[in-house]
């Protein structure tokens, strides 16, 4: 195992991809992804823990925090999270920190990927894709010069009430939501929003995707469909699709990602 961890959240790449930037700015780390249960929890042997995740919903995805509680850290590693969200950074941070306290925390932005919500160029500040990936990847640069720095954020995440309450509704919202989505005819049955769904909630049958109820709403399903056959409400048929240029559909499932 590498002596850098970092445990990342990411239904369309954006997460994972800044979590790729920083591992290689900080000498390699072993990424561990927790869109399902973390395959690897025990982190005592890495002197150096990140998580790198989305807001959602105003906050961190309840899984994440479901799975952070799983995960030991050794007391004398230097842990980090950041957060990344369209525009404003929520209470994931927090409500983290409550669990594994954080020694350094960053709030960042990219595209936004919730097509139901906004649309993918809804991100402050205002970015074209390509210049908002430059400068994710220049945020990458600057947090993992910190990590390097062993830098300590002056203040621990800041709490909004507002925010908490946005998140702790959120998973009935998206569960709700769910009821929404529609796949077409031009489904070819592949199967990759099955493999992708981190939580098992999609099926093929017949030749077709059958989505479930059982949503986050990571979107993953929706924005990474080669055949554009998944919608949720008609918003998204108008709305132009999005998913991080540098990470795969394949990428997503694996469960470890060793950056050297
Ligand atoms: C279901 C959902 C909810 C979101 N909620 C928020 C939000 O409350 N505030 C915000 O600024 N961005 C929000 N976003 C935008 C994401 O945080 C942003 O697109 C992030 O880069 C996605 O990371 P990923 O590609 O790794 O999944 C939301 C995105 C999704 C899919």
């Amino acid at each position: 195992m590498n002596k850098n961890r970092i445990y990342c959240f990411s239904g369309t790449g954006n997460c994972l991809d800044l979590a790729k930037n920083i591992a290689r700015h900080i000498g390699g780390a072993d990424i561990v992804m927790m869109r399902s249960a973390p395959v690897d929890t025990d982190a005592r042997d890495a002197r150096c823990v990140g998580f790198v995740f989305p807001c959602y919903g105003g906050g961190a995805p309840e899984d994440v925090l479901r799975f952070a509680k799983t995960i030991q850290v050794s007391p004398d590693a230097y842990t980090f999270g950041i957060s990344q969200s369209s525009s404003y950074a929520g209470t994931g941070l927090a409500a983290l920190n409550d669990v594994i306290p954080l020694r350094y925390w960053r709030a960042v932005t990219h595209q936004c990927s919730c097509i139901w919500l906004f649309p993918h160029t809804l991100m402050i500040p205002p970015l074209s894709p390509e210049k908002a990936q430059k400068r994710s990847e220049k945020l990458a640069r600057e947090i993992a010069q910190d990590v390097l720095a062993r830098r300590l954020s002056p203040k621990a995440p800041p709490k909004n009430a507002l925010n908490a309450a946005e998140n702790k509704a959120w998973p009935l919202i998206a569960k709700k939501k769910a009821a929404a989505f529609k796949v077409s005819a031009s489904c070819i049955g592949c199967g990759q929003c099955a493999r992708l769904c981190p939580r098992g909630n999609i099926r093929v049958e017949y030749g077709r995707a059958v989505i479930g109820r059982d949503c986050i709403q990571c979107l993953g399903c929706l924005q990474y469909c080669p055949q554009k056959a998944i919608s949720l409400g008609k918003i998204t048929d108008k709305r132009e699709h999005y998913h991080n240029p540098n990470v795969s559909a394949e990428e997503l499932c694996e469960k470890i990602i060793s950056i050297s």
